[in-house]
């Protein structure tokens, strides 16, 4: 399978007066033609500041401080890092080779104008074709998403319709131009189950016709076990596990892996409440010294976890770990 995107050792911090914020911290990983790539992890660990800098629409407070971002383009690799964040280069990649499905379509839609308009405009800008055309691949994508009376939906505004539909809506814009990338930052998080599965099927299905590399960010091992080919677990900005789905359940690893697979429910066990992970995460701006994960980890080994950072081992095929328990010294 040939690589779209490869993210080496990546390094994000915020700087605040209150200190810094490594929010990102050495992340390394690809995205290959036509999968899946599922990014798991609890509330804060990095997973969305990882895919603005991706996108490069960070806050201002953010910079990237190392690391690269290798794009595949018909022009061969280029360093996204490299490039101007509101030049030209970058304007044309983001939306059109890269796009992006968030968890408030309201946040991408204005609710001053209808669906339709903005679709249009959306495809106008990285497209050279008439308004007429761009109005009808707005409808021919509405379609697709199985939106109902898609005719009328491309003439109401965003307030008009329900969450389910605003993000299928969303989909259909992201997917208009045909993006070699689609980075979707838990889309499906506000939705109820069942819409939440039938987005999910969805998104597998148009991604087979389309073959864009989806980069999945979630913090619910139900969605990944769903969604993704292959999965990264992110813990306190950094990549802790990476495996192919199947090896991921079936023989986790990481003390997190583990922990984060134990909190998900699970019908046939009958348990009356999910487990929570022990412990607390670390205070962002004072990171542990060590293994980043030691103060919540039940293999925990004194004096070395707690003083060493572990690198990562490759255990298996395409099966990395960060952790001591597998070399990594
Ligand atoms: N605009 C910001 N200003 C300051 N710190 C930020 C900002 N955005 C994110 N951070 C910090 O960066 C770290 C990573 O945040 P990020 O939003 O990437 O987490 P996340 O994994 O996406 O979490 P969630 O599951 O809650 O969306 C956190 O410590 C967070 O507090
Ligand atoms: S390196 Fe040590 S503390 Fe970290 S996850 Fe492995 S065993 Fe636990
Ligand atoms: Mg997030």
């Amino acid at each position: 399978m040939r690589k779209v995107l490869e993210v080496k050792n990546l390094r994000t911090h915020f700087e605040l007066v209150e200190g810094t914020i490594r929010a990102v911290d050495g992340v390394s990983f690809q995205l290959n033609e036509g999968e899946v790539l599922g990014i798991v992890g609890e509330s804060g660990c990095g997973k969305s500041v990882t895919a603005q800098s991706i996108m490069r629409i960070l806050p201002k407070s953010a910079k990237i401080v190392g690391g690269e971002i290798l794009f595949w383009n018909q022009q061969g690799a280029m360093d996204l890092t490299k490039l101007d964040s509101e030049g030209e280069q970058m304007r044309n990649i983001r939306g059109k080779d890269i796009a992006m499905i968030f968890q408030e379509p309201a946040a991408c839609f204005a609710p001053v104008y209808t669906v339709g308009e903005q679709m249009i405009e959306a495809i106008l800008l990285h497209e050279d074709m008439s308004k007429q055309e761009a109005r009808r691949l707005a409808l021919k994508m509405l379609e697709k998403v199985k939106i109902p009376n898609p005719e009328s939906v491309l003439d109401r505004y965003s307030f008009q319709l329900s969450g389910g539909m605003l993000q299928r809506c969303m989909i259909a814009m992201a997917l208009s131009l045909n993006p070699k990338v689609l980075i979707a930052d838990e889309p499906t998080t506000a939705l109820d189950v069942t819409i939440q599965a039938q987005i999910i099927y969805l998104v597998k299905q148009l991604q087979k016709e389309y073959s864009s590399a989806i980069m999945w960010i979630t913090h619910d091992m139900g969605v990944i076990a769903q969604i993704s080919d292959r999965v990264a677990v992110m813990y306190l900005g950094q990549i802790v596990e990476t495996a192919p789905v199947k090896d991921l359940f079936r023989n986790p690893l990481h003390p997190y892996t583990r922990a984060l697979l134990r909190s998900i429910p699970r019908l046939a066990r009958r348990k009356k409440k999910l487990e929570a992970i022990k412990g607390v995460v670390p205070d962002p701006y004072n990171l542990p010294i060590g293994c980043r994960y030691h103060n919540r980890c039940d293999s925990f080994i004194r004096g070395l976890c707690d003083e060493r950072e572990p690198t990562e081992v490759e255990v298996d095929v395409a099966h990395r770990v960060k952790c001591f328990l597998y070399g990594g010294r």
